[in-house]
């Protein structure tokens, strides 16, 4: 059987999508280096709010941490959105928890699929990464010019596709249900999900956000490596606070908070239960 053609065409990602601000210009490509360095480049020479890059392939997809982003053509959401938040600097990491928590719950709505959030923000099911969140943000010492939201999802990756690199912890939504589904009806799930959050931001209610995405966190109860600036240490999750940090209580009974930071010198991992 002939896979249907299911492009990511602008005028189908736009079409019935029902949102103000995101998503209402989108700019597709067959291939891009990352849809994040095409926004960055627009966004810098002045591209509207809510500007969506969307294309089939990446040659360069880059992950969090300096990772690659792996998705074979025509298989994955690969996206980028440009925002233009007026929060104070210290609150933009808050961003990428709300797309989170709209990935997660557009995959629920879309799939019925249960997709939870491993700290602070790869979207996982059955353990296993369907999608991550790369966010980028450009700013002067007091004030965000714009940020980056870039979202990766696993949507239609079948299993003799999947790169080798990534099989062990990588899934897909097409290997998790047993049949494909439509990227767009997706994206414009998700687009949705983000701008409601988005929009109820502006108000400056963190809070709600925060419990919102502790609901859907299976970080917290779990034992973990906790790895500060080279040093390991063996912990258990409590709790996050506030501003999204994780509180961690180590082997030594000290409490340690974990902030999210994308470098090498300080994250988590999951340790396996046997
Ligand atoms: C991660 O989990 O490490 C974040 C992955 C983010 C991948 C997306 S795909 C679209 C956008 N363009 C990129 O180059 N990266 C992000």
């Amino acid at each position: 059987m002939t896979k249907e053609l299911d492009l990511m065409i602008p005028n189908e990602i736009k079409n019935g999508l029902g949102t103000k601000i995101l998503g209402c210009e989108v700019i597709s490509f067959i291939q891009t280096s990352s849809t994040n360095d095409v926004a960055m480049e627009l966004a810098n020479k002045g591209a509207r709010e809510g500007l969506l890059i969307v294309a089939e392939n990446q040659i360069k997809g880059r992950g969090r941490r300096e990772r690659s982003w792996l998705c074979p053509m025509g298989t994955g959401i690969l996206a980028s959105l440009i925002l233009r938040p007026q929060i104070e600097i210290k609150k933009a990491d808050i961003l990428t928890l709300l797309t989170a928590v709209s990935v997660a719950k557009a995959i629920h709505n879309l799939t019925n699929l249960h997709a939870f959030i491993k700290w602070p923000n790869d979207i996982i099911i059955n353990n296993k990464k369907v999608s991550g969140i790369l966010a980028e943000m450009r700013s002067d010492s007091n004030k965000i010019d714009f940020v980056i939201i870039g979202i990766g999802i696993n949507v239609n990756i079948h299993k003799s596709q999947m790169p080798k690199e990534i099989e062990e912890i990588a899934t897909s939504l097409s290997i998790e249900l047993g049949n494909d589904v439509s990227r767009i009806a997706l994206l414009q799930e998700v687009l949705r999900l983000l701008e409601d959050r988005y929009l109820r931001l502006k108000d400056g209610n963190f809070e709600e956000f925060i419990d919102e995405w502790r609901s859907l966190l299976n970080t917290i109860g779990q034992n973990v490596e906790v790895n500060l600036h080279g040093k390991v240490f063996s912990g258990h999750v409590l709790d996050v606070d506030e501003n999204g940090a994780l509180i961690v209580e180590l082997s030594n009974g000290s409490i340690q908070r974990v902030f999210n930071v994308d470098d090498e010198s300080s994250h988590i991992s999951i340790v396996r239960r046997s």
